[in-house]
């Protein structure tokens, strides 16, 4: 990493603490590793992320449905789906400390593209290259290590009562696949849309919210006919850039990976990596992967209940098969504030503001009396704030320090609009408004915000 994009990342983690966006999990208690709690802007921005992705992949479709489904499944859904014997990451130990470590980050540290390799290569690698822990002393060989959380479900804790936090949404709309169809009987293709909580026992969380034991998923399960998966998948590739864009990523920081086979996950004949271009460097922002009819077909051989599907009108049966547009909250969250994240100069003095597209913005507009020791610019600011509050809810009141000051603070958590009400807009009617890019101020009338 750069000493400069490591610059930028610290300034945005420190902005993010500082301004009330996201703070160390348990922090009080010396923290948790790899857990993040949302402060009151940090969650209106994530939660603002997760409406448009609703509004944009469920709300404004006639083919997507909706579910919210426990976190706390059977245990033969993570056995049928491959988790309990495969949902693994290579882990090495520093002989001398003990601390652990995923290998593949280890050489990737390194400069060595783990890539492709097996367990096997890359601890070859490690021998080759002579790698040591980052405390400088050997490291010993690579075994697996499944990152499920695992729990027990009632006062008894025996094999049967394991169950583990759900490491991925996807389980859950899978299992009421039948429900749906049971209810709705929707014509194919059709899709099941879920958002929320996913855990994740990672070896070594790092880089911010970036790779976190606990965070959240809004995944799709697009269910479609054997011979169109591959339609599905390129129509869907596009609303997944048409999402991006509306994030306000650069596109130029956009980038597609066609994952090789062996790199897949278990059950993908096909995937496509979304990467972003991270103060971090290039990672992974989300997936797009074919995961055919392997998850149904697993689901009927386990639990004996038929998931096959019947085209209307025919004698066409088949268990259909998946697409999956996967996206991870924090991931977008994280690329929308880094995107955001803006340094320019204004009369000499150095600016830091967040450049979020107005749907996002924790603060949509913030409002100010010119003087607050004014009764009557107060009385007339209190109505233009209340107007714009019952009409948008994130509003915010501003009458700390001078009206410069009350700017930078503003640009510094992204509010695209500050109304300033003066001694005018008691004659006329009329307001200031100042844009947050542009610093631009201009008037309007009252009545246009009705
Ligand atoms: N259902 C498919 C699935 O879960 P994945 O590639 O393992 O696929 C999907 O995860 C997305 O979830 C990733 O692209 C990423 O955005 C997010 N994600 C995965 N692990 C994460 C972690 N430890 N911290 C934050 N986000 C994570």
């Amino acid at each position: 990493m750069a000493g400069q994009k490591n610059e930028k990342m610290e300034a945005i983690v420190s902005l993010a603490k500082r301004r009330g966006f996201i703070y160390q999990g348990s922090e009080v208690y010396g923290g948790l590793s790899g857990t993040w709690d949302y402060g009151p802007l940090g969650v209106t921005l994530k939660r603002n992320i997760m409406q448009l992705w609703w509004k944009m992949f469920v709300d404004s479709r006639d083919d997507m449905y909706g579910v919210d489904a426990a976190i706390l499944m059977n245990q033969k859904v993570w056995q049928a789906s491959g988790h309990v014997d495969t949902f693994v990451d290579p882990l090495t130990e520093d002989l001398v400390t003990k601390r652990r470590y995923r290998t593949d980050h280890i050489l990737k540290d390194k400069g060595i593209d783990p890539t492709g390799m097996t367990m096997q290569e890359m601890d070859a690698a490690v021998q080759e290259h002579d790698i040591k822990s980052p405390d400088g002393n050997p490291l010993s060989e690579s075994r697996t290590f499944n990152m499920m959380f695992t729990t027990h479900v009632g006062p008894v804790a025996d094999d049967k009562s394991v169950s583990y936090l759900r490491p991925e949404t996807a389980q859950g709309i899978f299992t009421n696949y039948k429900n749906v169809l049971d209810a709705f009987y929707p014509d194919l293709p059709f899709g099941l849309a879920q958002q929320g909580k996913a855990f994740r026992n990672e070896i070594s969380p790092r880089d911010f919210i970036f790779r976190s034991r606990e965070f959240e998923q809004m995944e799709i399960e697009y269910f479609v006919h054997p011979e169109k998966w591959a339609e599905a998948f390129d129509a869907l590739l596009v609303d997944v850039h048409a999402f991006l864009k509306a994030l306000g990523l650069p596109t130029e920081k956009i980038h597609e990976l066609e994952v090789p086979a062996e790199d897949r996950a278990h059950y993908s004949e096909r995937t496509v990596d979304i990467e972003f271009d991270f103060p971090i460097g290039r990672e992974e922002l989300l997936g797009l992967a074919y995961r055919t009819n392997f998850d149904l077909s697993n689901i009927q051989r386990m639990s004996g209940k038929g998931m096959e599907y019947t085209v209307k009108g025919t004698n066409e049966r088949f268990i259909p098969h998946v697409i999956e547009p996967s996206f991870g909250v924090e991931r977008a969250l994280m690329a929308v504030l880094s995107s955001a994240y803006t340094e320019d100069e204004v009369n000499g003095e150095t600016r830091v503001y967040l450049r979020f597209p107005e749907e996002l913005a924790p603060i949509r507009y913030a409002v100010s009396p010119l003087l607050k020791n004014k009764p009557e610019l107060v009385a007339k600011a209190r109505d233009v704030y209340a107007l714009l509050k019952t009409k948008y809810g994130n509003v915010m009141w501003d009458d700390n320090g001078n009206i410069g000051k009350r700017y930078r603070r503003q640009d510094e958590i992204g509010t695209p609009f500050c109304v300033v009400i003066d001694f005018e807009t008691l004659e006329d009617d009329r307001v200031t408004i100042r844009e947050r890019d542009t610093t631009k101020q201009t008037r309007v009338a009252i009545s246009s915000f009705k």
